[in-house]
């Protein structure tokens, strides 16, 4: 099976996450291909696919414009293929019901705005990378975990993503794409 992994990444963990999902789904014996959307000249033919998994990160309530942008051109063969689209996020480690709604508001804002109506949606945990952050974007983080009630060590990262979970999902996620794609028959 043919399966596409695109991926747009801000801070670099949704870039792992994927990197993750591709190892996963070869280890399972399909041909991956892993696309990071703001490599320049990516360009992608969903034709190719047999199934699809989109990956974006939520920053200030957003996702990175590129992949929405792509979602949007491409919703009506998304909706027709095995496909999935996971959402890295900090606000899904928080069972609180605001966050929740905020996650909701998010996914439903991507649905609606993409024409990718039926995506069926994976919530993934992120990472707090202040090592790597400018002065604002430690700030902002900093604000972000408290509201979360995370704990920021001083000059350490923060890896929420539940790697067991996520290949939990996969494996889930693999039999679906199985079932819903026919199978060659070679054996003549
Ligand atoms: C400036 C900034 C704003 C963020 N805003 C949100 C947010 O609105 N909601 C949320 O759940 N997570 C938010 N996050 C957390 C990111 O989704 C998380 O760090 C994720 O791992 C980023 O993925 P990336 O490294 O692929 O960009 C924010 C992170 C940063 C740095």
């Amino acid at each position: 099976m043919k399966i596409l992994v695109l991926y747009g990444t801000t801070d670099g963990q949704t870039a792992k996450i994927c990197a993750f999902i591709a190892e996963t789904l070869r280890a399972k014996g399909a041909v991956v291909t892993l696309a990071d959307i703001a490599t320049p000249g990516t360009s992608v033919d969903l034709r190719d696919y047999q199934a699809a998994i989109v990956a974006a990160s939520i920053h200030v309530g957003q996702y990175q414009r590129a992949v929405v942008d792509f979602a949007r051109a491409n919703h009506a063969r998304l909706n027709d293929m095995p496909s999935a689209f996971v959402s890295v996020s900090l606000s899904t480690v928080n069972s609180d019901s605001e966050e929740r709604l905020s996650l909701e508001t998010c996914v439903e804002n991507f649905k609606a705005y993409t024409g990718w109506t039926n995506a069926q949606v994976h919530h993934v945990a992120g990472a707090i990378r202040t090592t790597g952050y400018d002065f604002f974007k430690r700030w902002t983080t900093k604000l972000l975990a408290w509201e979360k009630n995370l704990k920021l060590e001083p000059g350490k990262d923060l890896e929420l993503t539940d790697w067991r979970a996520l290949a939990a999902t996969l494996d889930a996620l693999y039999a679906r794409f199985a079932e819903a794609t026919p199978r060659t028959d070679t054996s003549g």
